[in-house]
């Protein structure tokens, strides 16, 4: 993976009973940034079970062995993918839409050219295709790019296939316009599709972006990362918005008060970049 811009060992590491679950609790950090301290003990033993069955490592200092030796980039990708959470669904704090629609998908002064939009930690995709169906409800597109640092969830979101329970969050008018029967359930359509385009990106790495966003989507992430790297990333955010872009931010997180002077609380966890 690509290097990290965050020290190598995470506060959290010290404190476990078992020195091993220190071990893992540091050698995630170092790949994704994600603080698990001894309280998850529980947590990582049940979703490591998997990942030491499918490696055939006999117990847990083996399998850290097998996967901090550089040699297996594709078991130390698994075991990122085993401890990142996940959780997301459709329209997700519903606000965030109907602030974008009011906004984006209404200014003028986008028209001619497609807003580009920053779905950061998309997850199993929900979050970039809502931001997608937003679009095409004002007869809008958008140019949206997708990163997450977890490959396999990556790999669901571009499969775009959902089950019943999972589109309940879709609001009945847009969903004869977002979805396809398909054997396995619900298809994202090729028109939402195409305006969606993923790749794995770490947050604490290097962003290979050019060119400013009108808006980034950034919830339920940070809140996984230390007080330091989440200071780090506000700022490196605001140098990927154009002036006037919107930063959208998770219910639980909070921008702290030292940024409020460039980026100002414009709705509820809301805020727009205005540089002086
Ligand atoms: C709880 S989900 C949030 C999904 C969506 N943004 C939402 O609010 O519904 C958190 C996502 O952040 C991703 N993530 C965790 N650490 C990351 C990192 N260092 N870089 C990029 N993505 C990361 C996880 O893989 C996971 O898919």
């Amino acid at each position: 993976m690509t290097a990290p811009d965050h020290p190598a060992a995470p506060p959290a590491a010290a404190g476990f009973d078992d020195p091993s679950f220190g071990r893992l609790a540091a050698l995630i950090y170092r790949e994704a940034g994600i603080v698990l301290g001894p309280e998850k003990t529980s947590m990582m033993r049940a979703r490591l079970t998997k990942r030491l069955a499918a490696s055939g490592a006999p117990d847990l200092d083996a399998y850290l062995r097998l996967v901090d030796g550089g040699k297996r980039d594709d078991e130390l990708a698994n075991l990122v993918s085993a401890l990142t959470t996940n959780v997301t669904h459709f329209f997700r704090e519903s606000h965030h839409f109907d602030f974008l629609r009011q906004t984006v998908f209404s200014d003028p002064s986008l028209r001619g050219r497609l807003p580009r939009i920053w779905s950061a930690g998309c997850s199993s995709g929900q979050e970039p295709y809502s931001i997608a169906m937003t679009a095409q409800s004002c007869d809008a597109r958008a140019t949206i790019t997708a990163t997450d640092v977890d490959r396999q969830i990556l790999a669901r979101a571009e499969r775009a296939i959902y089950a019943d329970a999972e589109i309940g969050g879709v609001p009945l008018h847009l969903r004869a316009a977002a979805f396809d029967r398909v054997p396995e359930g619900w298809r994202i359509r090729p028109a939402l599709r195409a305006m969606v385009s993923f790749q794995p990106l770490n947050l604490h790495a290097f962003w290979p972006f050019d060119g400013p966003f009108d808006a980034i989507f950034c919830r339920n992430v940070i809140i996984y990362f230390d007080p330091a790297a989440q200071m780090r990333l506000w700022s490196r955010f605001c140098t990927q918005l154009r002036p006037g872009g919107l930063l959208f931010i998770g219910h639980s997180e909070r921008i702290p008060d030292t940024m409020r002077g460039v980026l100002r609380p414009v709705g509820h966890t809301i805020y727009r970049y205005l540089p002086s």
